[in-house]
């Protein structure tokens, strides 16, 4: 059995992605980005290089871990902790030199979410959430906001890479929505979206067909800053079940109400690893 790892190895893991991230940044070769199979999902040298770091600075620490990586997949070992892992989480964004990216890392233990960190070079910003200790950024205290209503609030939310080819592609939730809130946001990192809901910057934020590693960190810093997470049903299968809403939970029922689920017999992508991360 392993123990909760120490909070001091997201500063090393921030400092090293931050690095790699900052180096390429707006000196991509365009030519060099590719497509992994839809044409929206894209991949660059700052993926690559930003997860291979990340894994390593886990691997000098804790070898014996489990890694759920988005480019290099799952490394699976007999361990009951797990890295999630998006190198670059926003990396359209990336690739266009807009600045609203990340690096997203979560480590779960016994099934449960027990250090987040989400790295935004660009802007200046250090999230940073532990189980039971509360969320900062740059190390001040995160808190969500207090606005009641969905009427005054401003929300963000993300369109899937699979938009085409699923039923509910989330334009319905979101034509709903933009005409009872006070506004929406679409900025393009689902780790960000949710530390934005954290630090109290959008009330809420939803996203159906999210992967694992979009919301294993994110989710961590909302609760922690006093926040609610739950699926599209209010239930807990978000990290999964690629339903992803969170507020400041005073709206949460209020959103929840407005958004449809993911069509029947839709099978999530996560869901073989489901079994392996609770079952331990
Ligand atoms: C994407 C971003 C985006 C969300 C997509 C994700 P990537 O992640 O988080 O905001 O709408 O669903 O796939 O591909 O940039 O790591
Ligand atoms: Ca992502
Ligand atoms: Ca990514």
């Amino acid at each position: 059995m392993s123990q909760v790892p120490d909070v001091s190895i997201l500063t090393t893991i921030a400092q090293r992605v931050a690095q790699v991230q900052l180096r390429h940044f707006e000196r991509l070769d365009q030519a060099a980005i590719e497509s992994k199979g839809r044409h929206r999902d894209l991949l660059t040298i700052a993926d690559s290089e930003s997860e291979r770091v990340i894994i390593d600075t886990v691997r000098e620490r804790y070898p014996s871990h489990a890694i759920l990586a988005e480019e290099s997949g799952a490394h699976l070992t007999d361990s009951d902790t797990w890295w999630i892992i998006d190198p670059v989480d926003g990396t359209t964004n990336f690739a266009r030199g807009f600045p609203f990216f990340a690096a997203s890392v979560a480590c779960w233990h016994k099934g449960q979410p027990v250090l987040a960190l989400v790295e935004a070079p660009r802007l200046g910003e250090r999230f940073i959430a532990e189980r039971g200790s509360g969320a900062t950024v740059n190390g001040r205290r995160l808190r969500v906001s207090d606005t009641t209503e969905i009427s005054r609030s401003i929300l963000a939310t993300g369109f899937s890479y699979q938009r085409n080819e699923v039923q509910r592609n989330n334009v319905d939730n979101f034509s709903r929505l933009v005409l009872k809130c006070h506004d929406i946001r679409r900025p393009g990192a689902a780790s960000l979206d949710l530390a934005y809901v954290a630090a109290g910057r959008f009330d809420g934020y939803w996203e159906p067909y999210l992967k694992p590693w979009d919301v294993a960190a994110g989710c961590l810093l909302v609760t922690e800053a006093g926040g609610r997470v739950s699926d599209f049903k209010g239930g807990q299968d978000w990290l999964f079940g690629e339903n992803a809403a969170a507020s400041n939970g005073h709206i949460h029922d209020e959103l929840l109400a407005d958004l449809s689920e993911t069509e029947q017999g839709y099978q999530p992508w996560g869901r073989q690893f489901e079994q392996r991360l609770r079952g331990m």
